[in-house]
């Protein structure tokens, strides 16, 4: 299972690499935003920087929504750097466009995925990875989870090559469950990273083992 961080902002995306856990990173125009990036120029050079900073799989999103302009602003996130993966969103032109950059051999992740049905039609375009939301389907009471189990199994029926990244995963067992169900890659913030890290034995039990080691050690000198 592959982990992406889910942001832009390039510290957290150094500690998250500096873990050594990291295989991409997933941003959209919020979480530019929320960076404060904006203008055509500064976005680039603020992808580029994230590029820098990993290995691979730095998902860039288009704001265009129709088929030409989609076209000629996904060439252009691509060429920023051979790490970029081109994310469109699930509309008709972006299905289209998905499709255009299939037969180009340039990476693409359709995102804003709410059901199977949109699922299918990514995977037919032929997306490299497929962005369904968890938390904000978990918001309107649906079952998120429940999605991506429906996805995971469609996409095995097939043999389908796109990778299903769940997305919009709020906390740590969300992503524990999309590993049980099988999607191949969950995006998240850095805290739900972290939040992997913590049980309550694991410190109780490092205390113990530093404190009999610490007083074993006093009593030989
Ligand atoms: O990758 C999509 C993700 O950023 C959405 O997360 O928490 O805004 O629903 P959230």
């Amino acid at each position: 299972m592959k982990f992406f961080i889910d942001t832009a902002n390039l510290s957290e995306i150094e500690e998250a690499y500096d873990m050594g856990v990291l295989d991409g990173v997933t941003t959209n125009p919020s979480l530019m935003a929320k960076e404060g990036i904006t203008g055509e120029e500064n976005v680039r050079n603020h992808y580029k920087a994230i590029c820098d900073l990993v290995d691979d799989k730095v998902s860039a999103e288009v704001i265009a929504t129709d088929y030409d302009a989609i076209i000629r602003e996904g060439k252009e996130l691509a060429k920023i750097d051979d790490k970029i993966v081109v994310k469109i969103p699930m509309i008709r032109d972006g299905i289209k466009a998905i499709k255009y950059f299939h037969s180009e051999g340039i990476r693409t992740n359709c995102t804003l995925v709410f059901s199977a049905g949109q699922a299918i039609l990514a995977a037919k375009a032929g997306a490299s990875y497929l962005s369904p939301f968890i938390g904000r389907l978990d918001d309107i009471s649906y079952d998120g989870l429940e999605l991506i189990q429906q996805i995971v199994h469609i996409y095995g029926n097939f043999g389908f090559e796109t990778e299903v990244l769940a997305a919009s995963v709020r906390h740590s067992m969300h992503l524990v469950k999309c590993a049980e169900i099988g999607a191949d890659v969950v995006t998240c913030p850095l805290k739900v990273i972290t939040g992997l890290l913590k049980h309550p034995l694991t410190d109780s039990g490092l205390a113990q083992f530093l404190s009999d080691h610490n007083k074993a050690a006093g009593k030989l000198t």
